[in-house]
This record gives structure tokens, C-alpha cells and sequence, in this order.
């Protein structure tokens, strides 16, 4: 077991890029796969979960080069150009990678079957499933159709009208890329705006989808027309950011450029949050790159942060950033609560218990709830042994919060943040002093 060890800072100084979008590096992969020829895509997250993807279409004949910076050129055959596996798809950790697939693979006319690691086998799949049986697909899956391993007979499949019960991006992804097989027009409705990447590259491959507030409609073209090759540089990752943005919030002196990052608003709830907390935060030399708007984000200590109150249509733009947000919640003068966030106890592992455990183990006072948590701020926090519960983002967040915190911090199995972010504890010593 990897364990990082981490001491309280004085402060961070200087610049980072940090590692490339995995939403975006996934969804470049998958939809390179089935355009019909050479795509190219610079600045690929070469991390476990967006490898899965790429290991995941190699299986089914796609054909990828990995070129020096790490571009990918990708040989996509068409939407029906992918073939059988002749194994068993293995997911590992990426809900991203089996949600997306299995919208594909649904209209594809073969068998597979997809599963991944014990955090996936627990994660719920009946949000696909059940609306991808309505438009006709032939699936099965462990404990009632709820768990993987899911296998999957694809077939021409029908468009339908599906109001979406749980805000997510993976479920809209999944049924949009469905919809592309269907016969007629597809329509989805968002509880709340999830991030819309896919809406975003998937146009830019012609692909006929419109958006219309929270309602996207989606028009079939199997048969019909085949997705253009895109050329695509991945833009740095919001929410890899997000852990220096609060780190530089919390550790007094703390001055930072991060730079190249995506701001898609449907990505970036964090900086209203942060702003409304008082922080010192401001976007800069905002510009386009393949379809995404990307900017620096500078960040200055400027002392005290005041608690805030979190919930509603906000959630989703920063529903990877509650771990690192309770972080700081920990330094804010008040109690911030945050509520209506009940998707978090289905992510990697349970984001809500892992961090009421782990942050009480470093000294701060907590309520949890079965949708949220509230935190008491201005905590002293001392360094304790805490858990990752091998999820990437409870690895990383516990990190930050130990570099304010007294004594020494050992954070148990912290090799899970490869999965978005390999190098991060280099970066992290690189930054501070
Ligand atoms: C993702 C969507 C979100 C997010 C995940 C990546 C995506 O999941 O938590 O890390 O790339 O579409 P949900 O759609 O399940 O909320």
C-alpha cells in the first residue's frame, strides 16, 4: 500500500498547468472511435480512467497511435465500425467510460459485456439501463439489472422522449450518443444543467442535436450521415485545479497562476462559491480552444473566507469539487452547509461518509446529512493518518487540507490519484515551500 506523507506549508507561489480534462479526454476517444476517419487529439489525459476508454475501443478494433506530447491520432471507422470484443471490457475505475460505452454499444449489433473494479460493480447502472431498454436495447446486468457486469445485445434502437430523474452527465452522454443510432428524434430532459461537452463535440462533429434550456433533442443518423474526424487540443482540468485554487485559498501568502484550464460554466460552480466566500479569484485571458472556453485562474490569499450556504441547480458544476470544497469550508468563518448533494454518496466511494470520517480524524467538527454536510469553520486541523478509500478525489483533498494542517499527515493507499491526476503529489511539493 502507497501511503504520501504531507506537512503544513507556509505558502504556494508560482505557476501550473494541470493534467488535461478527463470528461473531455474520454469523450475524444469515444467519439474519434465511431467518426468516420483520422482524428487527432493533443494533450490526452494519460491517466488510469481515460486509458480505460482508449484500451475499451482498442478492443473493439479501433485503431490508435499514441504520438510524442501525448497526442493520439485515432482511426475511426464510422458509427457501425466497431466490432465485437472478443473479451470481456473492463472498466476499471471510470463510471464515465462504462455510462458513455454502453450508449454506444447499445446500438451496435453485437454482444458485449462491461464491467470494472469493486468501486464500479457497486456504482448504479439502472439509470442507463432502464432508459436504454426503453429505446430498445437488449440488456442485462447483475442484481436485477442494477450492477455490472452488464451485458449488452445492441440493436437498431428507437428514439424516445426520457425526462432524466437524477442530474447527470453520464446518463445524458449516454443517451445522446444512443440517440444517434435511434430512428427519429431523440428528446432528453436534464433534472438540473450537467456539463455539456458532449453536446459541445458532438455538434462540432455534425451531429444534429439541439439544445433548448434543460431539453436536448437528439436526431438519429445511422445510415444516414457518419461524424467528421475531429482535431482537438484537451484544455487543463477544472477540477484538478480546483485543489491548488483551495489550497491557495487556505495556506496564508499563498499567490498562484493556474493556467490553460477549461472554464465551461457548466464546470466551474466552484469559482462563484469561492468568490461568494470572498476569495480573491479572478479569470484571465479567456479564449477558445476546440469548442471550450479556456482562461487563467489567479489566486491570491486575502485571509479570512466567510462560510456559505450550497445547494440546488449549483450542484452539478461542481459536483467533483464537494470533497475539496468541505477542505475549505474547514478555514471559513461560520458553519458553510451543503446540501442537495446526495449523488455524491454514489461517486467512487461515498464523497459525503469519506469526508465526515476523515475530516473529524483531522480535528474539524461536522454534521452530515443524508444529502450533504455542515461544517463548523476557522478549525484548528491537526494531522492525523486518514483514509483515500482509494478515490482520487478524497486522496487529493485530504492532501490540501493537510498543508495547513499541524504535525504530519499520512494519507493511506494514495496511488488512486493516478486515475485523474498521476504526478500530483510532485506538483503539490513543486508549489509550496
Ligand atoms: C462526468 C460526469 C459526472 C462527474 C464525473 C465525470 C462526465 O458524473 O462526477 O466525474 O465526464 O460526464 P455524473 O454524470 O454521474 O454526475
Amino acid at each position: 500500500m502507497k501511503q504520501a506523507e504531507i506537512t503544513k506549508v507556509k505558502s504556494l507561489k508560482g505557476e501550473i498547468i494541470p493534467p488535461p480534462d478527463k470528461s473531455i479526454s474520454h469523450r475524444a476517444v469515444m467519439f474519434a472511435s465511431i467518426a468516420k476517419g483520422r482524428s487527432i487529439v493533443r494533450n490526452f489525459l494519460r491517466a488510469e480512467d481515460p486509458i480505460s476508454t482508449m484500451n475499451a475501443f482498442r478492443s473493439m478494433g479501433t485503431e490508435i497511435e499514441e504520438k510524442a506530447g501525448n497526442a493520439l491520432i485515432i482511426h475511426g471507422k464510422g458509427l457501425h465500425g466497431i466490432k465485437e470484443p472478443f473479451d470481456v471490457i473492463n472498466c476499471g475505475n471510470s463510471g464515465t467510460t462504462v455510462r458513455l460505452i454502453s450508449g454506444i454499444l447499445s446500438g451496435n449489433p453485437f454482444f458485449s459485456v462491461l464491467t470494472g473494479d469493486d468501486s464500479l460493480k457497486q456504482r448504479p447502472m439502472a439509470r442507463v439501463i432502464a432508459p436504454l431498454k426503453d429505446m430498445g436495447a437488449e440488456i442485462s446486468a447483475r442484481n436485477g439489472d442494477k450492477y455490472l457486469p452488464m451485458a449488452i445485445n445492441g440493436r437498431r434502437l428507437k428514439a424516445i422522449d426520457y425526462k432524466m430523474p437524477v442530474a447527470s452527465a453520464q446518463v445524458k452522454s449516454c443517451l445522446i450518443l444512443a440517440g444517434l443510432y435511434a430512428d427519429g428524434t431523440t428528446a432528453i430532459t436534464e433534472l438540473q444543467k450537467s456539463r455539456d461537452h458532449t453536446e459541445r463535440m458532438l455538434r462540432s462533429m455534425g451531429a444534429n442535436i439541439e439544445v433548448d434550456g434543460l431539453v436536448i433533442k437528439v436526431k438519429g443518423q445511422a445510415g444516414q450521415s457518419e461524424l467528421t474526424p475531429i482535431d482537438v487540443t484537451v484544455p487543463a482540468d477544472f477540477s484538478s485545479a480546483a485543489f491548488f485554487i483551495a489550497a491557495a485559498l487556505m495556506v496564508p501568502n499563498s499567490e498562484i497562476l493556474i493556467k490553460d484550464v477549461c472554464v465551461n460554466p457548466t464546470r466551474t460552480g466552484m469559482l462563484d462559491v469561492v468568490k461568494n466566500m470572498g476569495a480573491n479569484v479572478r479569470i484571465e485571458n479567456i479564449r477558445d480552444a476546440s469548442g471550450e472556453p479556456v482562461a487563467d485562474i489567479y489566486c491570491k490569499n486575502s485571509g479570512s473566507l466567510k462560510a456559505v450556504k450550497i445547494s440546488g441547480d449549483i450542484m452539478p458544476s461542481l459536483i467533483d469539487e464537494f470533497p475539496i470544497l468541505c477542505v475549505l469550508a474547514t478555514q471559513a468563518e461560520g458553519v458553510t452547509e451543503i446540501r442537495g448533494a446526495e449523488e455524491l454518496r454514489v461517486k467512487e466511494s461515498d464523497r459525503i461518509k469519506a469526508m465526515s470520517v476523515e475530516l473529524k480524524k483531522l480535528g474539524v467538527e461536522l454534521e452530515e446529512y443524508p444529502d450533504g454536510i455542515s461544517i463548523k469553520g476557522k478549525a484548528s486541523l491537526k494531522g492525523a493518518v486518514v483514509e483515500s478509500y482509494h478515490d482520487h478525489r478524497i486522496a487529493m483533498s485530504l492532501a490540501i487540507a493537510a498543508l495547513a494542517a499541524q504535525g504530519t499527515t499520512i494519507i493511506n493507499n494514495s496511488s488512486c490519484v493516478d486515475i485523474s491526476f498521476p504526478g500530483f503529489f510532485e506538483e503539490l511539493k513543486r508549489i509550496t515551500s
